[in-house]
This record gives structure tokens, sequence and C-alpha cells, in this order.
């Protein structure tokens, strides 16, 4: 090419809880059947959508006007919608006007990090999910910031750590809090949340918000919505309804400004997102018109309920097969659909292995752990992979130093749960010991 043609950023763009599914097809090619427990997507893990949720989608395929575009920041109605179901929480009021539809939750990410200054930094947790960090890293072409989430307290933020980083970056502009937190399951206490604001009200900081595990709570918890402790600093929630209805195939999520009208800069950036979506046109209309018809269906709540205690129950499965342990730092889990378990210190070495009977795996699996370089619990990972057919993704490659893996809460076969869940900690007991 006459010039180079990538920016220096886009190096930070490697999405690794889908790299880990390149390794794990091959494996799967070799004949050797695969547990996924790598990717949030209820579906994929066999949740069923109930049938009246798909009447309601089918009549609205069925309708002409649902094939034309819509109003570039989203259905007016649906916004209204979604302004009553915020301004009923007791916090910060918005309106429709404050509402922003995207193609996903995923898309909001990229466009918000799009539009800051290249040294303009958001610090967010780690371990991190990587859409926001990627993005935040490759928006400023440099490695992602982070605060410490803390395995030996129920992975809450070490609001030390935060306020340190915070206090010395001039450049940090924004806190991101995802809550409930993905890859941890950790919910943000309400306590923490206000620190977290005061912070930012200190410093003149804008807070992100990332909640689209927001009413995904079970076991006891509650989330706080950001518009609920905020008090008058400026803020962006971002929701979606991937997980929740769950109908992550709709591409369909949204960012709700908060306090848009106290700081002109913040309002700047909310004006350049909207007038980018005008540029673009619209997002998926669909999903926006099943939003209000979906949630305000007297089966909704009911619904979300049971799902939620199903989750909850399956957390506790996992706790009563992993928590005991003596390799793993565990934590239970309250909200969203993963746990993080970490590998204390000193028990992960290079010379650790699993038997796999396939030659060819083994090979690949020799291969891809050759390096001195690659990660421990990545090892640990590839050899679970090959030896016990089970994908997980290794916490290294959520921004962390920490070594460990995440696994998902959505087995609905309990069956299969108790199966997968016993044999991953009967082979960390072979793998240690090996
Ligand atoms: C914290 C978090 N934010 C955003 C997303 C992306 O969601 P969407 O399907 O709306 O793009 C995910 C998906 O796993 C997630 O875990």
């Amino acid at each position: 090419m006459r010039q180079r043609l990538l920016s220096e950023g886009a190096k930070e763009l490697a999405y690794e809880i889908r790299e880990i599914v390149k390794k794990a097809v091959k494996i799967q090619a070799l004949g050797i059947p695969i547990i996924w427990e790598n990717i949030g997507d209820p579906i994929q893990k066999h949740s069923q959508v109930p049938l009246w949720m798909k009447e309601i989608v089918a009549s609205l395929a069925m309708d002409n006007n649902t094939y034309s575009y819509c109003p570039s920041k989203g259905e007016v109605e649906t916004r209204k919608f979604l302004a009553k179901l915020n301004n009923e929480r007791n916090g910060v009021k918005i309106s429709a006007e404050d509402i922003l539809f995207f193609n996903g939750t995923g898309d909001a990410i990229s466009k918000l990090y799009q539009f800051l200054k290249h040294n303009s930094r958001v610090i967010g947790p780690s371990p991190a999910y990587s859409t926001h960090s990627s993005a935040e890293a490759a928006h400023a072409n440099a490695d992602p910031l982070t605060y410490k989430l803390d395995p030996n307290n129920h992975w809450y933020p070490d609001l030390d750590d935060l306020y340190l980083k915070v206090k010395y970056n001039p450049n940090i502009v924004g806190i991101l809090i995802i809550n409930p937190d993905n890859p941890t399951g950790m919910v943000y206490p309400y306590e923490t949340l206000k620190r977290i604001v005061e912070i930012a009200k200190e410093f003149n900081l804008f807070l992100v918000s990332d909640e689209i595990y927001l009413n995904i709570t079970y076991n006891g918890a509650k989330a706080y919505s950001l518009s609920e402790v905020i008090d008058d600093v400026p803020g962006i929630a971002i929701k979606g309804i991937s997980k929740e209805l769950p109908w992550p195939g709709s591409r369909c999520g949204w960012m709700e400004y908060l306090n848009r009208d106290k700081d002109p800069e913040f309002a700047r950036l909310c004006s350049a997102m909207d007038n980018a979506k005008m540029l673009e046109v619209c997002s998926t209309k669909l999903p926006q018109l099943a939003i209000p018809k979906i949630l305000s269906d007297s089966r909704y709540m009911p619904y979300r309920l049971e799902e939620n205690q199903k989750i909850g129950r399956r957390s506790k499965v996992i706790a009563s097969i992993l928590g005991g342990l003596p390799q793993l730092n565990f934590n239970e889990t309250y909200g969203a659909f993963y746990n993080t378990m970490i590998f204390k210190d000193g028990i992960l070495k290079r010379s650790q292995k699993l038997k796999i009977e396939n030659p060819e795996a083994k090979k690949l699996v020799e291969d891809w752990t050759s390096g001195n370089d690659i990660a421990l619990d990545r090892q640990f990972v590839y050899y679970l992979l090959a030896s016990k057919g089970i994908c997980v993704v290794p916490i290294s490659s959520f921004c962390s130093d920490l070594q460990g893996f995440r696994v998902t809460l959505l087995e609905e076969n309990e069956e299969l749960l108790v199966k997968t869940f016993t044999t991953i900690r009967e082979a960390i007991e072979e793998y240690v010991a090996s």
C-alpha cells in the first residue's frame, strides 16, 4: 500500500472471548465435542424465548411500517417509555431526548470512545470486559487504563487504587462501571457507587455505567442504576436487551444521558454521538418497536424473576462444586451470568499438563503452549479444552495480571451443569498435581 493503512490503536481491537472459539473449533474438528462455557449468549445455551414474546415480534414483522427507517435517535414512543422507566426510579430524571439507540450495546460502546480526544482517557475495571477496554485503548492508541476489582474482597473495586490513579493522571476524564459486572458477577454496593460519584465530582469527570445486566440479579442482590446515585455529575447509562429478554441477535441497545445540561463539554459529547447516528440514518427498528410491548406485558416481570432465580440456583450449584477448592480464590456471584475464579499465587506452573487422548489435539496444544510467553492460565485453558472438551476464557485476556478463568452460569440442563463443573474441578486437581 502507498501508506500504512491501520492506526496504531487498531492492534488493541482483539476480542479474546471470541479468539478462544477459533482454538476450540480446531479441537472440535478433530472429533472432540465441546461444551461452550465461553460466551454469554443464553440462546446458545438453550434458553427458550417465551412464545408470547415471539408472538409480539411476529406480529410486528407482519406490519409494513416495521420495514421503514425510524427516527435517528430511535422510535419516539420507545424512548418515552424508557425515559418513564428510568424516572420511576428515585434519582436523576431524563426525557426521550436524552436517549439514543444503537445497533447493540457493543455499537454504543465503540461510538462512545471514538469521539473522545486521543489523550482523554476513561478508566475501567480490571478484569476488564474487552469490548470497553479494547475500544477505549484503540481510541487512545495506548494500553487500557484500569482500576482493580479485588478477588479478596468479593471482587469489589479497590477504591484507593481508583482514587490514586485518577488523582495522578490528569488525562482521565471518565470512570467506567459495569454493574452488574462481566466477567466477575459482582454487583457494586450502593456505598461504593456513591464513593465513585464523589471521586468523579472531586476531579470533574463524567461517569459511564454499562447496565446491560441491571435487571439480572439474584440471591438477594439489587443493582442500583447510575441515575439513582449520580447526583449532579454528568453520566451515561448504557442499556440493552441482549441479555435480559434475551435477544442478542436483535443488535439493539441504547444510551441514557444523565445531567446532560450540567456541563457544556459533556453536552457536546452527547450531541456528537446524536449527530453521528444521524449520518448513519438510524439503528435497528424492529426490536425498538418490540421493547415497550414486551417490557410492559404483565408476563414479563414473572418471566424475568424466574430466569434470575434459575441463574441464582446455578450460581449456588457451581459454588458447591468449586467453592471449596484450595487451589482457587472463589467468589459467589450475585448478578449477570458469569463467574471468574482465580488460581491462588504459585499454583500454576509451566510444567503442568492434562492427559490428552487424541494425538492430533495433543500436538496442537503442545504447539500453542510451546512459547515461554504464553500466560499460565491460558495454558490451563488450552489443556482443559483439548483434554475435557470444555471451553472457558482465561482471565489474563481480560486486561488482568491475575491467573484464572471465566465460566458462564447459563447451562439450562442441570445434569450437564453438574457434570461440566465436576469435570472442571477434577481437571484442576489433576493439572495442579501433574
Ligand atoms: C458488559 C457488557 N456490555 C455490553 C455487551 C454487548 O452487548 P450487545 O449484545 O448489546 O452488544 C456485553 C456482552 O456480553 C457485556 O457483557
